[in-house]
């Protein structure tokens, strides 16, 4: 124990007195009846909030890694575990809500009157998660002409703004992608290489479609148009100027040298030093899918307890949660390199200069060395 440290007793630490002393029911106060749900109710909101709190934290420290001029590599695996945290709590987060379905439409009802306008449009910490990951206003679902910020204090506004304005983790993991050396590789043209690799596969895939003779023409017809249609998605990456018109209208959202960089890193992940980049890239994906999960089950469970009522924040609720689960991904275009990959087999052999630059270097020490 340090010198002048106090002992500390279990309660005092924990502060359990503000916490288990900060459930007041609605239907205590205002209605001849406490409603026995309405405990859960609150304490599963809490529990969320305390949750949405770690999660921030976690955030933070990622962003803070991220947002420096040189990324220390040593920082990546941090981040990934600070990631991986994220990642388990989003899943009690998902499996929470089965906690709360054991609660019946009709308890739900006997004090939701007493709740509006209160809503989960009221979260400012939930909104800073979005915001921090990197969801912006112009990419959300909105009903009426209610803006996200409009429940907040200015305060609030500013800090939401602030973020939004390009301190975002899409942000600064586009920036860190963008400085990556992986691209300007010595004699290796990244680019041209990848080329010819796609098109070795798309062709091998027409050819095992022509030379089946079980499929009728209609189907080969129907097969060789969806090769086709997939071929787009590799024109995308390979001309930079139809990338760039893309990025324009907001179908994609990361940039071109982000999106290439990207693209090596998922390519290459077995090579030593991208493993890591490919852990993050990964752990971002996953992070979106299960707040997607989340925006899904919650919506889900809007339709058991409520069906087509309208929110008490007042919006159409169920149809208005389910759009939100349906648009609001940030990582989209990490998941979307899935489409770009060719099979390990027919990649590019890097140079070894190039393999040098990208491998760690375990010196051992020969025999002759020892002389
Ligand atoms: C009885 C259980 C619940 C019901 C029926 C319910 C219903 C709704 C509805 C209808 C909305 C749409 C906004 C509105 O018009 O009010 C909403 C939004 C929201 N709720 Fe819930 N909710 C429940 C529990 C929870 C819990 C436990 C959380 C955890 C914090 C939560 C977080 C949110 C959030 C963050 C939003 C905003 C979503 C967005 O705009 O993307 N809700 N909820």
């Amino acid at each position: 124990m340090a010198e002048n440290q106090e002992p500390v007793h279990y309660e005092t630490y924990l502060q359990l007195e503000k916490i288990l002393g900060a459930q007041k029911l609605r239907s205590e106060a205002f209605s001849s009846k406490p409603a026995h749900d309405e405990t859960l109710f609150i304490i599963i909101h809490q529990v969320y909030e305390l949750w949405f709190k770690q999660i921030i934290h976690e955030l933070r420290a990622v962003l803070d890694m991220f947002n420096q001029d040189q990324v220390d590599e040593r920082n990546i695996g941090k981040a990934v575990a600070n990631l991986d945290r994220v990642i388990e709590i989003q899943k009690i987060l998902i499996q929470q809500i089965r906690v709360l379905e054991t609660m019946t439409s009709q308890d739900f009802l006997e004090f939701r009157g007493l709740l509006f306008p209160a809503s989960g449009f009221q979260s400012f910490q939930f909104r800073l998660v979005e915001v921090m990951l990197g969801l912006k206003e112009q990419h959300r679902a909105t009903y009426g002409k209610v803006r996200y910020t409009d429940f907040f204090t200015a305060s609030q506004k500013e800090q939401l703004k602030e973020i939004e304005n390009g301190q975002s983790l899409l942000e600064a993991v586009t920036a860190w992608l963008e400085r990556t050396p992986f691209l300007s590789l010595e004699n290796f043209d990244f680019l041209e290489e990848y080329e010819k690799a796609v098109n070795s596969m798309i062709e091998s895939e027409r050819k095992a479609i022509n030379d089946n003779q079980d499929m009728s023409s209609e189907e080969r017809d129907m097969r060789l148009g969806m090769i086709a249609e997939n071929e787009d998605f590799f024109n995308r990456i390979l001309d930079h100027q139809q990338y760039q018109t893309l990025l324009k209208d907001g179908v994609v959202k990361l940039s071109y040298k982000g999106a290439l960089a990207a693209l090596l890193i998922n390519l290459y992940q077995d090579e030593p030093i991208l493993q890591m980049p490919y852990n993050l890239l990964q752990r971002l994906i996953t992070i979106d899918e299960l707040f997607t999960t989340w925006r899904y089950r919650h919506a889900q469970m809007t339709m058991n307890l409520l069906g087509k009522k309208p929110g008490t924040g007042g919006s159409s609720g169920h149809d208005y949660l389910l759009k939100t689960a349906a648009s609001h991904h940030v990582f989209k275009d990490f998941h979307n390199i899935t489409t770009l990959l060719v099979p390990r087999s027919s990649l590019p052999e890097l140079p070894q200069g190039v393999k040098k630059e990208l491998g760690f270097y375990f010196t051992q020490k020969t025999k002759a060395d020892n002389h």
